[in-house]
């Protein structure tokens, strides 16, 4: 039997918890449910009881001895992080691309000549699925010990259905393997492929006819994904994709506005996409068309940064009125890190986002961008208890003490995995 845990005397418990429902906009995006002294009751995975240390140990007096006992006096905990964008999945590496573009290439310019998301797609496609999952195990444990608990993970490096759907087994696999929380998103939509160079609509077809009802038949993803992009699908094609993974229950998600401004900010409010990613370029137009949809703004500084492109507006973006998350958008070419403690010091950094609205990004915004704030994203009684505990004393160090991995302990499920 597993004990019960009483966490006691957190300088600072940050719980995120709020009465509103839904992705958390302007004020709402800093009020971070804070206690001091704060007290955890935690059993059978949940969070059964949350208060002051006072309150819980008088509550839990004639159970206090049958508990594991944590002393949080003087560190910060908050629930665990999500990260509701990745490419966790994928064959090989590409330190020479990142060589390239520091002598002057350009991102795109290696994509069109056969490098970037192709030179993975050649490479996930050669690996096998032991070999994807063991370098994925890698790639979680380092999440996790960034404080990460639930993760997004898109397929889009086989652009072929055999390739689509390894990668999203091995998701599958991986959620009942590892202690993670993985949420498989579809992204056959990354690119076109070498072999249907020229015949772009053709391969958004086979895409509609060929892998989706499949995708969604084996009900391997919840979501479905694009890269909106000039040279990748047009505006057009992405509604195409979007409107048909839609008719197979699939959520739709948009790389948007990353590279030029390209109107996928207004496709995603038009579409009512749950969110709309990157945004580095988004229109004036698109932003506040967002606003009104209350499409998620998912951004990713670290990309940004990674790219040496200017980060997105995320300070305007909350002030307009969007809800906005955050996300390493970990993957091998644009953002080859695990380590969402350094986006979040990036968003304040790059996009000047609070230190509060980046923790509420970064936890409870996040788990609304994937589905998952009925489970994750904040500490309420009747939540999972995925919790961190900080090596620092309030959120603001979190932040302040910039490019250090600051976590002490991980809970998963109730279940210490850090
Ligand atoms: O989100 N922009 C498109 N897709 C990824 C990058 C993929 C890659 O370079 O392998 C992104 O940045
Ligand atoms: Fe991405």
């Amino acid at each position: 039997m597993i004990k019960p845990i009483l966490i006691k005397h957190a300088a600072q418990l940050a719980t995120l918890a709020s009465k509103g429902k839904g992705p958390r906009s302007k004020e709402a995006m800093s009020e971070l449910g804070l206690i001091e002294d704060g007290s955890m009751w935690i059993e059978g995975g949940m969070i059964k009881a949350i208060g002051t240390t006072t309150e819980l140990e008088e509550r839990y007096a004639d159970r206090l001895d049958e508990a594991e006992v944590i002393d949080a006096t003087n560190h910060l905990v908050t629930p665990g992080l999500v990260d509701p964008h990745t490419h966790v999945v994928y064959g090989g590496s590409r330190e020479r691309e990142f060589e390239m573009r520091l002598e002057g290439a350009s991102y795109m310019d290696i994509m069109n000549a056969g490098g970037g998301i192709h030179a993975t797609t050649r490479m996930t496609r050669e690996a096998s699925e032991e070999e994807l999952i063991e370098q994925t195990t890698w790639r979680l444990d380092s999440f996790l010990a960034h404080g990460v608990t639930t993760v997004e993970g898109k397929s889009g490096y086989g652009m072929n259905l055999e390739t689509e759907l390894k990668q999203l087994r091995v998701m599958k696999k991986l959620q009942e393997q590892h202690v993670i929380d993985l949420v498989p998103t579809f992204m056959g939509g990354h690119a076109v492929p070498p072999e249907y160079k020229g015949r772009e609509d053709e391969f958004v077809e086979h895409l509609i006819n060929d892998m989706l009802p499949v995708v969604a038949e084996e009900k391997l993803a919840e979501f479905n994904d694009v890269f909106c992009e000039k040279g990748v699908f047009t505006p057009a094609q992405s509604e195409r994709i979007l409107d048909a993974g839609k008719r197979f229950g699939l959520i739709p998600k948009i790389h948007a506005d990353e590279i030029e401004s390209y109107g996928g900010a207004e496709l995603a409010a038009k579409i009512g996409s749950i969110s709309a990613e990157h945004l580095l370029k988004a229109s004036e137009a698109g932003i506040k068309a967002m606003a009104k949809s209350g499409t998620i703004a998912c951004l990713l500084p670290a990309t940004a940064l990674y790219l040496r492109e200017e980060a997105a507006a995320g300070r305007k973006m909350i002030d307009e009125g969007v809800a906005v998350a955050i996300s390493t958008d970990c993957n091998p070419g644009s953002s080859p890190t695990t380590s969402m403690p350094l986006v979040m010091n990036l968003a304040c950094i790059s996009m000047r986002l609070t230190p509060a609205e980046v923790l509420t990004a970064a936890t409870y915004n996040a788990a609304c961008a994937i589905n998952r704030e009925e489970k994750v994203g904040s500490l309420e009684v009747g939540k999972q208890a995925d919790i961190v505990l900080w090596n620092v004393k309030n959120y603001q160090e979190l932040q302040y003490l910039f490019g250090v991995n600051h976590v002490k302990a991980v809970w998963k499920k109730g279940v210490k995995v850090v």
